[in-house]
């Protein structure tokens, strides 16, 4: 009997990697033609995703509040073109600034005029912040808030009537690893991520018999300007590259990520290396050691700034 053990195991094994190369090789929808919405796709993550959906022949709106900076997007990206089989098309965009939740439902009117409705709509923009609670005004508290949690869901929310007048459409936000685990001197980020998951998980389930998916997609850290950009307690601009960030994903690769998600219309998606995988888990199974962790890199955090 003990002979047939090992064969069985083989066997399984066997079984389960050919089930993950299919899983791999699974393409999705595509989005040729679709309408697609991209927030924050001035810079990082957006601007690629921007590349990466206009090349699959994406009909874009590229958000932002930077009319130059998105022109320069428009410029790289070209105008329509087709080359046999695939077709491009020049990006429309609109201007406006997510942490004015008044200019959302005017910017939302503008989105649909372009094309008369959405396909997909990428919460993409967003800002960091670095600080300690003690020295944070509540005023930036209330600010990352804005721009992270209101803008988006304020969006979502007047983008959502005509895509279930449609019965067709795709919410994606882009969150991050912070929005499943806190780390020290993250408050008002990890706060706003993990609001912007849980209403984006509640409105997965309320959009489930409407046919319409919602994607949450949780990427560690990313080559991209996001902490020169952050915010600190003071309201001041950080301006420094954080190590972290500089040794981070490359953003063409969870771009394409980001593409492979809309296609197979995941629900939620963790772009991460083990390590943050790995606290996302202990952080359920075993919270006193997650504590105990994040206690000591708030230690180490704090004398290397005392140095
Ligand atoms: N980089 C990382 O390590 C990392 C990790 C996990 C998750 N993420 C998430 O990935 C997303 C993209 O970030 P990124 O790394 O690409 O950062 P980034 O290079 O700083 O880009 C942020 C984008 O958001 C836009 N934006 C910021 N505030 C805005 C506002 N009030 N209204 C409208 N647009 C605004 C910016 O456009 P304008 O300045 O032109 O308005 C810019 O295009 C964010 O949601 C971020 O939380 C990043
Ligand atoms: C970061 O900012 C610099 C200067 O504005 C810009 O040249 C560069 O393209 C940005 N990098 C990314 C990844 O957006």
């Amino acid at each position: 009997m003990g002979g047939a053990v090992l064969p069985l195991v083989i066997a399984s094994v066997g079984v389960l990697l050919l089930f993950q190369i299919l899983l791999r090789l699974r393409r999705g929808a595509s989005v040729q033609g679709a309408v697609v919405v991209i927030t924050g796709a001035s810079s990082g993550l957006g601007r690629e995703c921007a590349r990466v959906f206009h090349a699959a022949g994406a009909r874009l709106v590229l958000c932002g509040r930077d009319a130059a900076r998105l022109q320069e997007v428009v410029q790289e990206l070209g105008g329509n073109s087709a080359d046999g089989r695939r077709q491009t098309f020049a990006p429309s965009t609109v201007v406006f600034d997510l942490a004015r939740v008044d200019s959302v439902a005017k910017a939302a009117e503008e989105i649909l005029k372009c094309y008369g409705h959405v396909d997909v709509l990428i919460n993409n923009a967003g800002i960091s912040y670095r600080g300690n609670i003690l020295d944070t005004h509540m005023s930036v508290q209330r600010d990352v808030m804005e721009t992270n949690y209101f803008g988006p869901i304020s969006l979502t929310q007047a983008l959502l009537p005509s895509m279930v007048q449609r019965r067709r459409g795709h919410i994606v936000v882009i969150s991050s690893v912070q929005g499943k685990i806190a780390i020290p001197y993250r408050s008002a980020y990890a706060a706003s991520k993990h609001a912007t998951q849980a209403y984006f998980d509640c409105l997965r389930a309320e959009m489930g018999h409407l046919g319409i998916p919602v994607t949450v997609i949780s990427p560690g850290y990313i080559r991209t300007n996001m902490s020169v950009n952050a915010v600190t307690g003071d309201g001041s601009t950080y301006g420094v590259v954080d190590k972290t960030t500089a040794s981070g994903w490359d953003p063409r690769v969870v771009a394409r990520a980001v593409l492979k998600a809309v296609r197979l219309k995941s629900k939620d998606v963790v772009l991460a290396g083990p390590q943050p995988t790995v606290a996302i888990y202990l952080r359920t199974l075993w919270p006193a050691l997650f504590f105990k962790l994040m206690a000591s890199r708030a230690c180490k955090e704090q004398r290397r700034k005392d140095e």
